[in-house]
């Protein structure tokens, strides 16, 4: 008992997982090398593709000899694709891993290009996928790359950062290959996230509401759900266990988390209170706060200028539902308030209106800088209670993460 209970706390969490490892063509492709090493070290399976220009790096024999197995490359031949088809090769993997990840790899991925056996696997994967960029500093920073990187950040890639230092073109600045170890821990943490929120249920609402008319019309708000699936990304980046249920948006469900897609206000509370009991809810959603109580079961036709009868009742307030349930209330509640004028008042009286503990104002009104609904910036102000802090300006995506360290402040 005592010896199989040390074997399982030994066990790494890499144990018996396999990992596609697609190697992009930069110098520092010579790290895949010793990262198959260290990878079968802790029981993993790692199988290879090779790009072409990869090839011009590192060497299909010195692959197959770390890896146990065949290395698979743009010269794949018939043979090869009748004994291992590229959609089965990208398939049966735990996890597809590229690095380095080059620009142009990143910006083929971006595009969703299947131009060659690397790109195609990763277009025909159902599996998580993980980039390690690698590049000179300035195409790191280059306005195309950094729409790339978002890009992919929003279809769900998990992203394993560049460190700064001295790069291969002598250059100084952001752009190197994470160093082995960081690219096992970062596979690892993956399996077996450890982070600061493990084992919080959290529960995200976001995107707006569909509230139907007749079967092919509806009301709504806008809301592109950017804020709350990056917010979603970003607790279980801290190893937070997400439910993201989420109204009709544009965004990619993201990885490592399960999204539940709902329509309307009365779906999405059903979602949440399904999800219960959780740890955190947070509202991002803007929710309509009517729906048409007439709904039409067949199109509504239009008649020589008379308008239809739509009658209107109030949605569920799924922010005070969660916030004043006596049985399973979470821990922490937290809100959004979307607010063009006043914003610190009304942000402050929405708070206690719907009993929530904390409250995330921003301001929606397109007065100064890019506009937040819909776009990627946003400027909010968090009140804690009595507490303010005005956060500055910043990327969504930054806003997230800023919040997902305070909810982790709360628990520690
Ligand atoms: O009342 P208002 O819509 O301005 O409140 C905004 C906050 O309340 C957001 O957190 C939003 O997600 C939440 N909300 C909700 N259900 C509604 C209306 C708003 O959860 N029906």
């Amino acid at each position: 008992m005592t010896q199989k209970n040390t074997t399982l706390k030994n066990k790494s969490p890499l144990d018996g997982k396999r990992l596609l490892l697609i190697i992009g063509g930069g110098i520092a492709a010579y790290k895949c090398l010793d990262l198959i090493r260290r990878l079968r070290e802790k029981g993993m399976t790692v199988r290879v593709i090779l790009t072409r220009s990869g090839a011009e790096f590192v060497t299909p024999l010195s692959i197959s000899s770390l890896s146990g197995e065949k290395v698979y490359t743009d010269l794949f031949s018939l043979t090869d694709e009748a004994e291992m088809g590229h959609i089965r090769l990208s398939r049966e993997a735990d996890l597809v891993l590229v690095a380095p990840a080059t620009a142009n790899m990143m910006a083929k991925m971006a595009a969703g290009l299947a131009d060659n056996l690397a790109t195609t696997a990763l277009l025909a994967t159902d599996k998580p996928v993980m980039i390690a960029p690698s590049m000179n500093s300035r195409m790191w920073e280059h306005a195309a790359s950094r729409r790339n990187l978002q890009q992919l950040k929003e279809d769900g890639v998990h992203i394993i950062p560049p460190a700064s230092g001295e790069l291969a073109c002598g250059e100084e600045g952001t752009g190197r290959l994470a160093e082995v170890e960081d690219m096992v821990g970062a596979i690892a943490f993956f399996f077996e996230p450890s982070g600061a929120l493990t084992d919080k249920h959290i529960l995200i609402t976001a995107g707006p509401t569909y509230e139907a008319i007749d079967p092919v019309r509806y009301m709504a708000n806008r809301s592109s759900g950017k804020q709350g699936y990056a917010i979603a990304r970003a607790l279980a980046d801290l190893g937070a266990k997400v439910t993201l249920i989420s109204g009709p948006t544009n965004l990619a469900a993201p990885a490592g988390l399960q999204t539940i897609p709902v329509e309307s206000a009365a779906e999405m509370l059903a979602a949440c209170q399904n999800a219960l009991p959780a740890d955190v809810a947070i509202c991002v959603a803007a929710v309509a706060d009517w729906r048409v109580s007439n709904c039409a079961g067949q199109k509504i036709k239009k008649q020589d200028g008379a308008l239809p009868a739509l009658q209107l009742t109030e949605n569920p307030d799924i922010l005070k539902i969660l916030s004043t349930d006596k049985v399973n209330r979470p821990e922490l509640v937290i809100g959004f308030a979307a607010e063009t004028e006043n914003i610190a008042e009304n942000a402050q009286a929405k708070r206690t209106k719907k009993g929530c503990d904390w409250i995330v104002a921003n301001d929606v009104s397109t007065k100064d800088g890019p506009s937040v609904m819909g776009g990627d910036y946003n400027k909010v102000i968090l009140f804690r209670g009595k507490d303010r802090e005005d956060w500055p300006a910043g990327h969504k995506d930054e806003i997230a993460k800023n919040l997902a360290q305070k909810i982790a402040e709360f628990y520690a």
